[in-house]
């Protein structure tokens, strides 16, 4: 099945849940990585893992994919419990996009590209358009870039062709370990914007591991905390983590700039309005609803104004103070 451009809002057409059913990892050398985790992704839906190094979240997509074993526990796609399928054939159904991508350095970006359709058995001329189309939709001119090697390319190029390779055969889940942590912060700002219009494209469901906050913040629908042994911490929206920390832990871990990281994922939503003066409202800067209260009070900064008129259509709606932006801010614990 082919990419469906346009197909926002809903999962892919061969996007799966995944359900993990307490599934706990003990390596052969006796370490306890996972000691009993449950969690839900929607189909369609990308949940970002954080936590400290050595928490077990690499461990946890591998378990997924069956790269490892789990010691016990149930994982499922769908309604299909993926420790009955073979895991040869799992992987191919599955993306998994690596911190330093993993390309083979002897083949084109084309081949790398091809490489799933190729073991699937994919006629030639169907996966040459595929892999022209995926090139395309991640930024990169197949004219240009399809003949050249990975050492031709930019960090920032290999890890778009990484994600091509990832989508290739249309996979019902992408797995990505740190994917974008071993490019330059600038790169790296860009690339998760261009994955977040990706994704509103592909509609995968995605498992995404970062140790960063923000990169979490940003790309998450939502965010699952982990500390040691797996344990789940918090599993929650941006917005909730944020705001209301479930643990010492999490609260120790979103860290004390949070207040400013919570006005970037709050939108200015009616319920902080006030009514509009009788007055009229002609000197004061205007923020459309849905603004995010970051960028709402970057405006009152800018303008050294108290209130902002929020316009809806372009019409007024209503009134936001500076003081309610502050306190989208506050923590509700
Ligand atoms: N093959 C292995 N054998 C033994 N211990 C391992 C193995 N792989 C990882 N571990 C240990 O399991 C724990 C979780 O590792 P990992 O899943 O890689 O954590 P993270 O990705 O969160 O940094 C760590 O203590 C790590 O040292
Ligand atoms: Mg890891």
């Amino acid at each position: 099945m082919d990419v469906t451009p346009g197909s926002t809002g809903d999962a892919g057409p061969s996007a799966a849940s995944i359900t993990l059913e307490g599934i706990r990892k003990r390596y052969p050398d006796g370490t306890e990585a996972v000691r009993e985790l449950s969690l839900e992704v929607k189909a369609g839906e990308l949940v970002v893992l954080i936590g400290p190094s050595g928490c077990g979240k690499s461990t946890v997509l591998r378990m997924i994919n069956r790269l490892i074993e789990p010691t016990s526990g149930r994982i499922l796609l769908g309604d299909e419990d993926v420790t009955r399928v073979d895991p040869v054939q799992l992987r191919r159904r599955i993306g998994y996009v690596i911190q330093n991508v993993g390309l083979f350095p002897h083949q084109t970006v084309s081949a790398n590209v091809a490489t799933v359709p190729g073991l699937l058995g994919w006629p030639r001329e169907r996966t040459r358009r595929r892999v022209d189309e995926l090139l395309e939709l991640v930024g990169l001119d197949p004219a240009q870039f399809g003949r050249r090697y990975p050492h031709e390319l930019s960090g920032g190029q290999r890890q778009r062709v990484g994600v091509a390779r990832a989508l290739a055969a249309d996979p019902v889940v992408l797995l990505m370990d740190e994917p974008f942590s071993a490019v330059d912060p600038i790169v790296r700002t860009r690339l998760q914007e261009e994955f977040l219009r990706l994704q509103a494209e592909v509609r995968k469901t995605i498992v995404l591991v970062t140790h960063d906050l923000d990169e979490a913040v940003r790309l998450g629908d939502r965010i699952a905390v982990l500390s040691q042994g797996g344990r789940l911490e918090q599993y929650d929206t941006p917005a909730a983590l944020l705001g209301a920390p479930a643990s010492p832990f999490v609260r120790e871990f979103v860290g004390a700039d949070r207040g400013i990281r919570r006005l970037a994922v709050t939108p200015v939503t009616p319920e902080v309005l006030d009514p509009l003066p009788a007055g009229g409202t002609a000197d004061l800067p205007a923020v459309p609803l849905g603004t995010s209260a970051y960028d709402a009070l970057a405006v009152l900064l800018t303008s050294a104004a108290d209130h902002a008129v929020v316009t809806e259509d372009e019409q007024p709606v209503g009134l936001l103070s500076r003081d309610r932006v502050l306190a989208l801010g506050q923590p509700t614990d």
